[in-house]
């Protein structure tokens, strides 16, 4: 494809040859073409606008957390939205309404939230990315997910046209929602409803989530879990049995902690991260006869590789 040529409005927003490997917790990937950052509503409906009138595909980038972007020049246009970040407050009563754009930190509402005494997000701790990416997945612990308190989501569709949608009128499932869909448009804003709490209980809740991430490898370049939980199993006990812990391609290796976590241990390349996958998905395919489902997102890999 072809370098895009911004209209007037955007063209200050706009980077060609963008590096994005720093834009990932995977810290691997190649240069975008083409990436817009939008910083206002405004700014994204001209960037979904031109984007969906220019090219065949484009990528949502949030905070990079839960995407493999695969090595060297990368074709698919790449909408990043952590410029979209600002956040209000609103109150009524107990109830809190958090408004945060599409590109706010997850870890900083949720700290907002422990330092203030606020219930409904202690789930998240320990969860990297923004509030579109983790409204897009779901983002979710067995203690809870968000969909429980969203109580609106703005979306810029690809026309650009902007619609409110309410919480409970959105598909949530597990690890997915109506929002990942083609044609579901791109997030600009959601209100999330946390209560008023005490923060002893708050963090006591925070706690029994940490709990459960102790058995995961903080600190290393990852992007959380790889793969989804099958109904009624786990993906991680799936390939620890399988024998995938410490297995390593090239400079990525399965968490000798978790075994759905693989780890950029050494230089890693996308590629790397990629096959790694693959061989540790059909050794769980031989033991057990089960197709694990990728939970992370892949953007300049050719559909077919990602899908197998
Ligand atoms: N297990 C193993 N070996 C492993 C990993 C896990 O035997 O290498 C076993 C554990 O002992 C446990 C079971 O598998 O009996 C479940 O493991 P764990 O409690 O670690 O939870 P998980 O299902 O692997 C899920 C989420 C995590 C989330 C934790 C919080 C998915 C795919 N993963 O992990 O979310 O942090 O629960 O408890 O739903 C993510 O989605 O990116 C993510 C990190």
């Amino acid at each position: 494809m072809l370098r895009l040529s911004a209209p007037d409005g955007l063209r200050k927003l706009v980077k060609t040859g963008f590096s994005l490997s720093d834009l990932t917790t995977w810290r691997v990937g190649g240069r975008a073409k083409t990436l817009v950052a939008p910083l206002c509503e405004e700014s994204l409906v001209l960037s979904v606008k031109w984007l969906s009138s220019e090219a065949d595909d484009f990528y949502v980038l949030g905070g990079g957390s839960n995407t493999l972007v695969a090595d060297g020049e990368i074709d698919t246009p790449v909408l990043l939205t952590t410029g979209m970040s600002k956040v209000e407050i609103c109150r009524s009563g107990s109830d809190i309404f958090v408004k945060c754009g599409a590109g706010a930190c997850l870890r900083e509402i949720f700290m907002l939230a422990v330092r203030e005494g606020w219930s409904g997000l202690e789930f998240a701790a320990g969860m990297p990315g923004t509030i579109g990416g983790a409204l897009v997945g779901n983002a979710g612990t067995p203690l809870g997910d968000i969909s429980s308190i969203v109580e609106s989501v703005r979306v810029v569709r690809s026309g650009g046209v902007v619609e409110n949608l309410k919480g409970n009128d959105i598909e949530w499932g597990y690890r997915k929602s109506g929002l990942m869909d083609g044609d579901a448009g791109v997030i600009s804003m959601a209100v999330l409803k946390l209560r008023e709490s005490a923060k002893d209980i708050v963090a006591s809740n925070v706690m029994a989530a940490v709990k459960n991430r102790r058995s995961q490898p903080i600190g290393a370049k990852t992007a959380g879990c790889v793969f989804k939980n099958p109904p009624g199993d786990s993906a991680g006990r799936l390939l620890d049995v399988s024998g995938c812990k410490g297995l390593l391609v090239g400079g990525a290796r399965v968490s000798p902690l978790h075994a759905n976590f693989i780890e950029n241990h050494a230089m890693s390349s996308a590629e790397d991260i990629l096959n790694l996958a693959m061989t540790c998905r059909q050794k769980v395919r031989d033991m057990f006869g089960i197709n694990l489902q990728f939970e992370i997102k892949a953007v300049g890999f050719h559909d077919a590789l990602i899908k197998r």
